[in-house]
C-alpha cells in the first residue's frame, strides 16, 4: 500500500523536478536535462565521465519599444516549467556533393523539451489614450537536443505565438561547465578577426595569456574580454581511467548552421571573473568595449555567476551593441559539443555537417573540386602590387580615365603574367588561375572608411578580360574571379548582380571574396547577425549564377556548406599569407583541423616550396615548413578547393616534388585518420573519388614524428604504384627545408611504410592502383 502511494505521488509531481536521461545510439554519451528552479539545465557525460557539469540554458532579451506592451520585459532565462517532452531516433545516410567521404551517416537520438513561462505584466505606462490592463503572458520555447555517439548538438526554438513575435537579444547565456582545468587550444575572442596564432594553455591560464595573445597586428580587431575565446575550441582533459587504460577526453565546442544569427564566442568564468576587466588593448585601431556582457558582472547580473571553468556563450554584437533581432518562428544555431577519448574522432566527426539542413540547391552539377594557382603570392610577399598606379594621393572611381594614368610598373595582374600562369596551370593539370588586382580601385582600397571602393566590373587597362578568358578557355583552364569588398558591404551588394553577370559572360564559375578592414557601414562587426546574413546572401545569389564562393575574412564556417555546397571554401583563420607577414608556428597546421576546419574547409593556400622569401624578393619572412610538409597539407587540411600557392618558377625548380600536387585529388570517397594529436601530428589516408587510388599525408609540429603505416585499408589482391615524398634525414623547417627524398615501390594490402617526419615537416604518399 505504501508503495502504491509513493507511485501515485511520483506521477503527480510536476515534470520539472525529474531529470530526463538521453543516451546516444551506442550508449557512450549521456545527456541529462532538467528544469532546476525554473531554469533549463543540462549535463553531459562520456563513458561515465563528466564532460559538462550542470549548466543553465537561456537568453537575455533587450528591452525595446515593445517592452511597453509587456512582451519583452521578461528574459528567456528562468521561470520555466517543462510542459512536454518528446524522444525519437533518426538514422539516415546521405551523400555530400563533395567531401571527405562519399557517404555520411546521420544517426542520433533526439530529445525535445517544451518549456513554458507565464507571468502577469505590471500595469504599463499609458502613452496614448488606450488604457492597457495587466494581463497574463504565456510563452513557449523548445530546446531540441540531438545526441550522437561523438557528441551532441542543441538549439533553442521559438515558435510563433502572441507573446513572442519579435524580440531583440541582449545575449545568449548558454553555459558549458567544464569538469576540469583542461588544456585548451584557443584564439582570443574577437568580433572581427580570427587570424591570430592559437594559444595552448590550461583554462585557468587563459586570463594571464590574453594580453600576449591579442598583441598582434590586424586591420580590424575587437577584443571583448580577458577570458573570451573563439569557437571551435578544442580541449583535452587530464588522463583518467577509461576502458581500463589511462586516457584523456578530447572535447570540442563549436556551433552548426549559424544562419540569421550572430557568431558565438565563449567567455570563461574563472576564479577572477568578478573583477572583470573591460578594457584591453586591441591591435592597431579598434578596441570595442563590450556593452555589459560579462556573466554575473552586468547590470542584469541577477542571474548567479556560474562555477569556475564554465564557458558562457557571448554573441557578436551589431552596430547597436545588441546581439540579434529575431522574428518567430525561428531558432538559434546548434551549439555543439564533440567528445571522445580518441583524438582521431575529433577529425572524422560529421556532427556539424549532420546538424545542418540537406542541400537546398536543386542542380549541383556545376559545383566541382578545384585545384588552382594564382597571381597572388608575389603580391602578398610584396614583390608586385594589386594597384596599377601610384600617381594619385587618393582616387574616386568615376573621376579617372584609366587609359591615361601612369602605370607603376609593378602591377601583377597584367596580360603577360596572367598568360604565363594560365600556361603553367594548363601544363600541370590545374583547373583555375586566381587573378587578384584585375579591377580598378586598389590604389586606396583598405582602411580608409571609403564606401565606393570597387565596382567589380572595370578591369585595369593592362588586363584584357576577354582575351585572357578566351586564352584560358582555349587551354582548358578557367580564371578564378576575385572580389575584395574592403568590408564595404552596401557597395558590394549594390554591384553584385552586375558583377556576377560579368562572370557569367566570360565563363568564370568561382569567386574569391574578401572582407579586409572594419565593416562599412561603420560600427558593425564581421561576425554579427547582419554580416552573417550578408555572407549567406552572397552564397545564395552566387548559386543562382552557378558560381562557387570562397570567402576570406568572413565568419568562421558552421557546416552551411552542406546546405549550400557552392560555398566551397573560406579562409576565416590564419592562412599561408602569414608566412609572408612574419610566419606562423610549425604546429599551426596540426591545430587547424581540430579547430577552424570543424565547420568546413579552409582555403589555406598551401604549397610553399621556396620558404626563404628573400631568395626571390625583399621579404625577410620565412615559411616554417619543409617541402615534404607542404605536400602533406593537401591531405591533412581537407578542402575541395586547393591552391598551389608558390610561383611557377619556384615549382619548376622542384618539378619532381610538384608531381605530387599534379596527382593529388581534392574530393574523396573515403578518409581514414590514422593518427592524430592536437598541435603535434596528423596522419590521414584518403581514397580519391571514383577511383581506386589512395593518398596519405602526415604533418607534424616542430618536434618531428616517426610513424609506421600499415596499408591494411588497400583492396585485397590489388597492387599499387607507391611514391613516397619524405623529408630527407637532415631536413629541418628552419635550416634545411628543401631536403626531400622521393622513393618508388610497388605495395599491396598489409605492407608497412616506415616514415620519419623532420621538425616542421611531413610526408605525402600516392598509391596508384595498377
Ligand atoms: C586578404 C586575403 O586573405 C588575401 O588572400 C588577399 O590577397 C588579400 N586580402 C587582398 O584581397
Ligand atoms: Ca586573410
Amino acid at each position: 500500500m505504501k508503495h502504491k502511494n509513493l507511485f501515485l505521488a511520483l506521477l503527480l509531481l510536476p515534470l520539472t523536478t525529474m531529470a530526463t536521461e538521453v543516451k546516444s545510439p551506442n550508449g557512450n554519451i549521456v545527456l541529462n536535462f532538467t528544469v532546476d528552479d525554473g531554469r533549463p539545465t543540462y549535463t553531459l557525460s562520456y563513458k561515465g565521465k563528466d564532460v559538462v557539469r550542470p549548466s543553465h540554458l537561456g537568453l537575455e532579451l533587450a528591452k525595446d519599444k515593445h517592452a511597453s506592451m509587456g512582451l519583452n520585459e521578461r528574459d528567456l532565462m528562468d521561470g520555466f516549467t517543462l510542459v512536454k517532452e518528446e524522444t525519437s531516433t533518426f538514422d539516415e545516410t546521405w551523400q555530400p556533393v563533395w567531401g571527405e567521404t562519399r557517404d555520411i551517416r546521420n544517426h542520433y537520438v533526439e530529445y525535445v523539451a517544451v518549456l513554458q513561462q507565464q507571468w502577469r505584466s505590471a500595469p504599463p505606462k499609458v502613452t496614448s489614450n488606450m488604457q492597457l490592463q495587466p494581463r497574463l503572458h504565456r510563452r513557449e520555447i523548445l530546446i531540441r537536443f540531438r545526441v550522437y555517439d561523438d557528441g551532441i548538438g542543441f538549439r533553442y526554438e521559438f515558435p510563433q505565438q502572441p507573446d513572442l513575435n519579435y524580440f531583440l537579444i541582449k545575449d545568449e547565456r548558454t553555459e558549458f561547465a567544464m569538469a576540469g582545468d583542461h588544456t585548451a587550444w584557443w584564439l582570443p575572442g574577437d568580433y572581427d578577426t580570427q587570424e591570430q596564432e592559437t594559444q595552448e594553455t590550461k583554462l585557468s591560464e587563459i586570463r594571464s595569456r590574453m594580453q600576449e595573445a591579442v598583441n598582434w597586428g590586424n586591420s580590424s580587431v575587437a577584443v571583448f574580454s580577458m577570458t573570451g575565446v573563439q569557437t571551435s575550441l578544442q580541449m583535452k582533459s587530464q588522463a583518467m581511467d577509461i576502458d581500463g587504460e589511462r586516457r584523456s577526453l578530447y572535447i570540442n565546442i563549436h556551433e552548426a548552421a549559424c544562419a540569421d544569427y550572430a557568431t558565438m564566442h565563449l567567455e570563461l568564468v574563472d576564479a577572477e571573473t568578478t573583477e572583470l576587466t573591460t578594457k584591453l588593448m586591441g591591435g592597431s585601431n579598434a578596441y570595442t568595449p563590450a556593452p555589459s556582457t560579462i556573466p554575473g558582472g552586468s547590470p542584469a547580473g541577477s542571474y548567479p555567476l556560474p562555477q569556475p571553468f564554465t564557458f558562457v556563450s557571448h554573441l557578436t554584437p551589431d552596430a547597436t551593441g545588441l546581439k540579434g533581432a529575431m522574428q518567430t518562428p525561428c531558432e538559434t544555431p546548434w551549439r555543439t559539443i564533440m567528445v571522445s577519448d580518441d583524438a582521431r574522432d575529433m577529425l572524422s566527426s560529421n556532427l556539424i555537417l549532420n546538424l545542418n539542413e540537406p542541400c537546398k540547391l536543386e542542380d549541383t552539377s556545376w559545383i566541382h573540386p578545384t585545384k588552382y594557382c594564382g597571381v597572388w603570392w608575389e603580391m602578398i610577399v610584396g614583390k608586385s602590387s594589386w594597384n596599377y598606379t601610384d600617381e594619385f594621393p587618393s582616387i574616386k572611381l568615376d573621376n579617372i580615365d584609366w587609359t591615361k594614368v601612369k602605370p607603376n610598373g609593378r602591377h601583377a595582374a597584367n596580360n603577360e603574367k596572367v598568360k604565363r600562369y594560365i600556361d603553367f596551370a594548363a601544363k600541370n593539370g590545374l583547373d583555375q588561375v586566381l587573378v587578384e588586382g584585375w579591377n580598378v580601385g586598389w590604389e586606396d582600397w583598405a582602411n580608409m572608411w571609403k564606401r565606393d571602393v570597387f565596382d567589380f566590373q572595370t578591369p585595369y587597362p593592362d588586363f584584357d578580360i576577354k582575351m585572357l578568358n578566351d586564352y584560358a578557355r582555349s587551354k582548358g583552364v578557367k580564371i578564378l574571379m576575385h572580389h575584395e569588398t574592403s568590408s564595404s558591404i552596401q557597395n558590394y551588394e549594390r554591384h553584385m548582380e552586375k558583377a556576377f553577370q560579368l562572370m557569367n559572360k566570360y565563363g568564370y564559375d568561382a569567386v574569391k571574396t574578401g572582407y579586409v578592414g572594419d565593416i562599412i557601414p561603420r560600427g558593425d562587426h564581421h561576425y554579427s547577425q547582419s554580416m552573417n546574413n550578408h555572407y549567406l546572401y552572397v552564397v545564395k545569389e552566387a548559386a543562382k549564377h552557378h558560381i562557387m564562393v570562397n570567402a576570406h575574412e568572413a565568419t568562421r564556417p558552421t557546416g552551411l556548406c552542406r546546405t549550400y555546397p557552392n560555398m566551397v571554401g573560406n579562409e576565416s583563420a590564419r592562412g599561408t599569407e602569414y608566412e609572408a607577414f612574419g610566419g606562423s608556428r610549425p604546429d599551426h597546421t596540426c591545430i587547424l583541423p581540430f579547430t577552424r576546419l570543424q565547420g568546413g574547409p579552409m582555403d589555406y593556400t598551401p604549397g610553399i616550396f621556396v620558404t626563404r622569401l628573400k631568395e626571390w624578393s625583399d621579404n625577410t619572412s620565412w615559411a616554417r615548413i619543409t617541402i615534404a610538409g607542404s605536400l602533406a597539407l593537401y591531405l591533412t587540411m581537407y578542402s575541395p578547393l586547393q591552391m598551389a600557392a608558390d610561383l611557377p618558377e619556384n615549382y619548376e625548380k622542384f618539378d619532381d616534388a610538384f608531381q605530387f600536387i599534379r596527382d593529388v585529388a581534392c574530393d574523396w570517397d573515403e578518409s581514414i585518420y590514422l593518427e592524430a594529436e592536437p598541435a603535434d601530428y596528423i596522419t590521414v589516408a584518403r581514397k580519391a573519388k571514383g577511383t581506386d587510388n589512395w593518398f596519405i599525408g602526415g604533418k607534424c609540429d616542430e618536434n618531428g614524428h616517426k610513424t609506421n603505416i600499415k596499408l591494411d585499408f588497400l583492396d585485397k589482391g590489388k597492387k599499387y604504384d607507391c611514391t613516397i615524398y619524405a623529408d630527407a634525414k637532415d631536413a629541418h623547417y628552419e635550416t634545411n627545408p628543401q631536403a626531400y627524398t622521393i622513393t618508388k615501390r610497388v605495395v599491396k594490402q598489409g605492407d608497412v611504410l616506415k616514415l620519419t617526419e623532420a621538425p616542421g615537416g611531413g610526408f605525402a604518399v600516392s598509391l596508384m592502383a595498377k
